[in-house]
This record gives structure tokens, sequence and C-alpha cells, in this order.
């Protein structure tokens, strides 16, 4: 199968190829520099890493597999995280964590469908005597509600999103 490459677009990822001489032994190092400035390794940059390191795109993806930091898809604007440890499960973050992904149409572990919002779990976020606890990008907030979560993230959606 012949796979085609837009020589355009792989300019940057064939530059942080060409700083690692191409080497694939560096391969980590390039997926880490690939990721911190793409934000995630798409299909485009797997294929172009694949080519430039002369490497099959299935040990790539092997790696990428195999340590969890690396995405495979683009993050999303904002992430929300909900502490579903016991202190705030007591008081209401099941709940909240279920308002949560009926609001942004998305499981926890997900983001919404247009990429704004992220949800995640989180066990305790050192804010246990007022939870819920929540933390949107890297503002922790307590006794949150399905209201206030929607306030919070209303706020959030007109900020510039976390580089
Ligand atoms: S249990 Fe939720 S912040 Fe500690």
């Amino acid at each position: 199968m012949v796979v085609l490459i837009d020589k355009t677009d792989d300019q940057p990822i064939r530059r942080i190829c060409s700083r690692h001489e191409n080497r694939p032994d560096t391969l980590l190092e390039i997926l880490h520099d690939v990721q911190h400035t793409q934000g995630f390794i798409g299909d485009g940059a797997l294929r172009t890493i694949a080519d430039a390191l002369n490497i099959s795109r299935a040990e790539i993806h092997g790696v990428i597999s195999f340590y969890h930091d690396y995405r495979r898809e683009a993050p999303a604007r904002h992430v929300v995280k909900i502490c579903r440890a016991e202190a705030c499960q007591a008081v209401g973050s099941e709940a909240l964590a279920a308002y949560a992904e009926a609001k942004y149409g998305c499981v926890t572990g997900g983001k919404s469908p247009d990429g704004q919002i992220g949800l995640k779990a989180v066990y305790c976020l050192g804010n246990c005597a007022l939870g819920p606890a929540v933390m949107i990008d890297d503002e922790l907030y307590g006794r949150v509600t399905p209201e206030r979560l929607d306030g919070l993230t209303a706020a959030r959606l007109m900020k510039p999103g976390p580089s």
C-alpha cells in the first residue's frame, strides 16, 4: 500500500526529527517534542515520524500506547476534573459527574463533541472539606453544584484556553 505524505504540512515534524538526526533511538524525545509543539500526536505526525526514522507506524503506535502521557487526539480546550473520592462522593460528586456528562455530551474521560470541555475523574484534590471539589484547568473550586458548574464553565469558555 502506498501512503501519500503531504510534504508541505509535515515540515515542523520533519524539523523535529531532523533535530534528533532522524535516529530511531530518539523516538521518545521526538514524540515528546511533537506533543509539546502540537498538543498531540496525530495520524499525520505519526506517518511523518515513521517515514523520517524509517520505522513502521505500528512500532511508533506501540510506544505511544505504552506511555499514557502521549495523546493521539487534540486535547479539549478546557479540562473539568470532578473529584470522585469518598468525601466528595458523600456530598454529591457522582450526581455532579452525571450532570456534567449529560451537559457536555460526553462520558468521563472524553470530551464534548465541540472539543471545548474534557471531563476527567480525579480521586482527591485536597479540598475534601469543601466537596464536591472540582478543578477547571488549574483552578480549584469547592461546593460545586450543577448550577455553579454551569457558571464556572461558561466563564471559562469566554477565556482563551490553556496552551
Ligand atoms: S475527597 Fe474530594 S477533594 Fe478530597
